[in-house]
Order: C-alpha cells, then sequence, then structure tokens
C-alpha cells in the first residue's frame, strides 16, 4: 500500500528550499517590526510553517488550528469545520496564516472569514501550493510558492489518507 510506484516527483526539494527562502525574505521584509502570530493549519502545514520560522529571524509567535476538509477522500466537502482551535487571540494583531495547498479555496476562505471577525490587525494568507485551475471561490495569496498542475500532490506535509507526509519533495500521486 505504501509502494512508491505511482508516485512521481514534481518540486524537487532544493526548489522547494528556495521557494521557502523567497518567502522568508518577503515575510521579513513586512513583519520584521509587527510581531505577527503565524497560524499554521494541520496537518499539512507542518512541514512547511517548521522550515520557514527558521528562516525568519525576528519576534513572532505560532498557533495551530486543525480544520476538517478531505478526510480519506480526495474531494473537498464543501462543509468545513474548526476541529482543534486557537489557543491566542487575534484581536490587534498581525496574523499570517500558514497552508499547505489552496484548492478550491473553500476550506481557507472559511478560516480566513471566521479569523476576519476576530478582529486582527492584518490578516494575510502564505501558501505554499496553489492549484488555482480548480478554485470555486476567490482567495488572495499574499505569499505563494507554486502554482501546480490539478493532480494529486503529497510529501512535504501533503497527505492522501495520511500516507507520504514524510517524503521530502512534492510528488504527483498517480490515478
Ligand atoms: P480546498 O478547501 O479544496 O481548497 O482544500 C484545501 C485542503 O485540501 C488543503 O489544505 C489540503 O489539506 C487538501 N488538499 C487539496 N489538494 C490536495 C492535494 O493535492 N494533496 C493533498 N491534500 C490536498
Ligand atoms: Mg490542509
Amino acid at each position: 500500500m505504501d509502494s512508491h510506484a505511482r508516485l512521481h516527483c514534481l518540486i524537487p526539494r532544493v526548489e522547494i528550499e528556495a521557494a521557502v527562502n523567497r518567502l522568508a525574505t518577503e515575510i521579513t521584509a513586512d513583519y520584521h517590526d509587527k510581531k505577527p502570530i503565524l497560524i499554521g493549519i494541520l496537518k499539512g502545514s507542518f512541514i512547511f510553517l517548521a522550515d520557514l520560522v527558521r528562516r525568519l529571524d525576528f519576534p513572532l509567535e505560532l498557533d495551530f488550528v486543525r480544520l476538517s476538509s478531505y478526510g480519506s477522500s480526495r474531494k473537498t466537502s464543501g462543509t468545513v469545520e474548526v476541529v482543534q482551535g486557537l489557543e491566542s487571540s487575534v484581536e490587534g494583531r498581525h496574523v499570517i496564516v500558514v497552508e499547505d495547498i489552496v484548492d478550491s479555496g473553500l476550506t481557507i476562505s472559511f478560516f480566513l472569514n471566521y479569523l476576519k471577525k476576530n478582529a486582527p490587525a492584518s490578516l494575510k494568507l502564505c501558501a505554499l501550493t496553489d492549484k488555482s485551475s480548480r478554485r470555486q471561490v476567490p482567495v488572495t495569496i499574499d505569499y505563494l510558492g507554486f502554482t501546480v498542475p490539478d493532480k494529486f500532490l503529497v510529501g512535504y506535509g501533503l497527505d492522501f489518507d495520511e500516507q507520504f507526509r514524510y517524503l521530502p519533495d512534492i510528488c504527483i500521486l498517480e490515478e
């Protein structure tokens, strides 16, 4: 079941590393004096966020949420739930949401709207990948790693049915 025969590499680790460095430079320019809260969307963003924050050498805080979306299938349900909420208050704070992939956009737009109700000083989105051809609702990605094709991707935190998150490259999982 965990055979790698159906995988091939789309974004090798050296390209991911270069993109993380670029995003860190952009975020540093904008936030070095703002003590932002970076909110990682679990579980998919955990590797990306861990690499990103180690390139950010200024005061910041971290928090995490878990949102239900895909379950064990490849299709988004459209119904989003906060399974595990924030510990911190975002009121008056500069917030950067960190996501692994924006696909239909339903999950992230739900969460951004939820945060907006809690009056952050500013709210931006950093996403490693954007499957823009699949968008159902408009989403502004302020800091983007890669635009990706309409393929199912795994690795570097992304899973299929909880498998493959540990792969160091972003790979296409063939049907
Ligand atoms: P959306 O609500 O359709 O934008 O789905 C977003 C969420 O679905 C992401 O946070 C991922 O967890 C998951 N997802 C979407 N596309 C993929 C993929 O290609 N591989 C793994 N997870 C994905
Ligand atoms: Mg996710």
